[in-house]
């Protein structure tokens, strides 16, 4: 058998050339759609959270990371993601995700290296998008983007992607996604 090249080892990252001809705005509004049709009718929070982390990754360019981190006992613990392994834990006010659970409020960072604290669960990633989910006011989680390109994400994403969170508030059991 021929041993993979460690290019050829790297996963297919299946960014679709029908996303690619969008402009970012009509991309995020795709996404959008796409996610609320795949999670439409389905109450299972595990396979609603994969399959809307899996579209996301499948969707957006330059994604090296996507998934969840779910608020349980008072700490972020790792939900359903696509990528590389991840740090399972992360304390509120921590790194990148624990800040945007401590302060409420969505993080773009452009360049992870001046985010102090920044926790780096894979070396790939140069810059990141974590959106709060908030239901009834409260964090009850946090979506993760990370990309492998500096300043990948902007106002426009974080605007698109807390736009597909309100969507998907309610198609989610929070209640059991959140149980430890
Ligand atoms: N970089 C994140 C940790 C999670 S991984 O990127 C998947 C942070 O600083 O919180």
């Amino acid at each position: 058998m021929t041993e993979l090249t460690a290019a050829e080892h790297e996963p297919l990252l299946e960014y679709p050339a029908e996303s690619a001809a969008l402009s970012k705005a009509e991309r995020l509004l795709e996404l959008r759609k796409r996610v609320g049709l795949l999670l439409e009718g389905e109450t299972d929070w595990l396979a609603n959270l994969g399959n809307a982390a899996a579209e996301i990754y499948a969707w957006l360019p330059n994604l090296n990371w996507a998934g969840w981190y779910l608020l349980r006992g008072g700490e972020l613990v790792l939900g359903p993601f696509q990528g590389r392994p991840a740090c399972v834990r992360i304390q509120v006010g921590r790194g990148v995700c624990g800040t945007a659970v401590s302060t409420g409020e969505s993080q773009v960072v452009q360049d992870v290296n001046d985010f102090p604290g920044h926790i780096a669960c894979d070396v790939r990633s140069k810059s990141e998008l974590v959106v709060p989910v908030k239901v009834k006011g409260q964090v009850v989680a946090v979506l993760d983007l990370d990309s492998s390109a500096t300043a990948n994400f902007d106002e426009e994403d974080r605007v698109g992607l807390e736009a597909l969170i309100a969507d998907l508030v309610p198609l989610v059991d929070w209640e059991r996604a959140t149980s430890s």
